[in-house]
């Protein structure tokens, strides 16, 4: 088209002076046809057809001047260790904005990191019958008892948790230690995690640690009402939380099982939306771990649809959980993932797949596995922009990948966030959100940080508030909500919105 008017252009020799003159040397690109090109590659972006108010435009031109700002730092947060970066985001004006924005659902957290370690520590490990143990290999295990606890394989000597930390004299350092049983934090997490192998068995441990904690029955239930808190402080007003469903125990050593559980979490959510009614609700997407054997997976996969037969409105479907690279591959596990089409039930699958920098391993082949098994979305999705026919499904079908920004460097996929794979996928527009994996593990919490992260570090300089608006949204839209309940809780989003815009822009 382009070439077709110039040649309809008069051609008179003061013309030729005239674009003689305009440019700067012959053979040039025609800059009307680069601007062109420009906006074209611009609106594919994820938000790059998202039409804004005034008032939404004079908040992006805002982000757009602090972020140009921000990207002169040295050093530029996105592009270290988020251990080192995080007290730089908190100054971060940008961070500030996106911790105020309202943020649609968190759909990628699991239950066993939802709540901060302080919390944990300063409330949990204060309360009475606390026992601690410490296991050979330097991690430690927590009991609630109302007698003092028979040994166990992997712990001999339980104490009174209250008594050492009397006994130590300096509370303040024994609660530090504490939190560096539960966290990976660190000052030299490159030095102390030189590679995934070391991260993930640290990560497993502090899982474990965590557990004995949390599955004491009253400490669930407040753990929860807290997860939830956190998350409404960060403006969320949604949650899809992978958990396992393990057992609790209370005082006397006795048993819940996993309907229990469930329970409790509804009660819990339906307590905190009467108390946060801006709040929509909260779902469970029932997980187990990709190291158990396929006839385990199959017995979890059945009792999945019967729980959810009997929760419909808490359990969102399945997943399996635990690192990709060492774990078994859904391929692997096919005759129990193909168990509810075969009874003629949905199960609707959420799966972490491609959370691997393996090229071309089983593990990699995961993430065409999980569009075969039609996942509803794919956690992490990691190495999704080097598989085009996956990439194309997924597209294709509306399977958002959840991209979880902190969790993949921290865990050492990719160490500057400039260069983490989904840049492409958001220059594609490809449907994304963005969740947050394990914050409490990671020393983050919500969503605001691994938002920033997406923004200012992968999204960079293109990325704008429709690139924003557009992931918020797409948190409601991919949702596991019915199609009346993704249109209620986007209007009750839609007002806590404008009033971000209008008190920000
Ligand atoms: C712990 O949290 C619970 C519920 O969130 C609260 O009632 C209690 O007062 C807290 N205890 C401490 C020691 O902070
Ligand atoms: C996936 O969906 C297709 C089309 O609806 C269906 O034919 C197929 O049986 C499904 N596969 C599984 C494993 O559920
Ligand atoms: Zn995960």
């Amino acid at each position: 088209m382009a070439m077709q008017n110039k040649a309809r252009l008069p051609c008179t020799s003061s013309f030729l002076v005239l674009l003689w003159l305009l440019r700067p040397a012959l053979g040039v690109p025609d800059p009307a046809q680069r601007e062109q090109l420009m906006l074209q590659e611009a609106s594919m972006q994820t938000g790059g057809r998202m039409t804004l108010t005034v008032a939404e435009q004079k908040l992006d031109a805002r982000l757009h001047r602090l972020k140009e700002q921000e990207m002169n730092n040295i050093p530029f947060p996105p592009a270290v260790h988020f251990f080192k970066a995080k007290p730089l985001i908190q100054q971060s004006e940008v961070f500030k904005l996106l911790h105020r924005m309202p943020k649609g659902g968190a759909l990628h957290i699991h239950s066993m990191s939802l709540v901060s370690v302080d919390w944990l520590v300063k409330n949990v490990t204060y309360r009475p019958h606390c026992y601690i143990c410490f296991t050979w290999d330097n991690s430690v295990r927590f009991v609630f008892s109302e007698r003092q606890p028979f040994p166990r394989w992997d712990c001999f000597y339980w104490q009174l948790l209250q008594t050492l930390r009397d006994r130590t004299g300096d509370p303040h350092a024994f609660d530090l230690s504490l939190v560096q049983q539960l966290t990976l934090f660190t000052d030299d997490p490159e030095g102390k995690y030189p590679n995934q192998d070391v991260v993930w068995e640290k990560f497993e441990k502090s899982f474990i640690a965590a557990a004995g904690l949390i599955s004491h029955a009253p400490v669930l239930r407040d753990y929860l009402y807290q997860g939830l808190e956190e998350l409404h402080q960060d403006n969320i007003q949604y949650l899809e939380l992978r958990s396992g469903l393990s057992r609790t125990y209370e005082l006397d050593g006795s048993i819940h099982d996993k309907l229990w559980t469930l329970r409790t979490f509804q009660q819990v959510s339906n307590k905190f939306k009467l108390d946060h009614p801006e709040f929509f609700g909260a779902r469970i997407i029932i997980s187990v771990h990709r190291a158990l054997g396929v006839s385990e997976v199959k017995a979890a996969v059945k009792e999945a649809i019967e729980l959810q037969r009997e929760f419909p409105e808490v359990v969102a479907g399945f997943d399996l959980v635990g690192r990709e690279d060492s774990g078994r591959s859904l391929w692997y596990f096919r005759e129990a993932l193909s168990l509810p089409a075969e009874l003629g039930v949905t199960l609707p699958f959420f799966f972490h797949a491609g959370e691997t920098d393996d090229e071309g391993t089983d593990v990699d082949q995961n993430i065409l596995d999980a569009l075969l098994f039609n996942t509803t979305r794919i956690g992490h999705g990691f190495a999704l922009p080097h598989h085009p026919i996956a990439k194309e499904l997924s597209r294709r079908r509306n399977v958002a990948v959840e991209l979880c920004p902190i969790s993949n460097q921290v865990l050492r996929l990719v160490s500057d966030l400039r260069n983490h794979p989904a840049a492409t996928l958001m220059s594609e527009g490809h449907p994304l959100v963005i969740s947050s994996d394990d914050p409490s593990l990671f020393g983050s919490s919500g969503l605001s940080y691994d938002f920033y992260q997406a923004f200012v570090g992968i999204g960079g300089l293109r990325a704008n508030l429709g690139t924003l608006k557009e992931l918020v949204l797409n948190s409601i839209r991919f949702s596991s909500l019915s199609a009346q309940q993704k249109e209620t809780s986007q209007k009750m989003w839609q007002k806590k919105w404008d009033v971000f815009i209008s008190a920000c822009s």
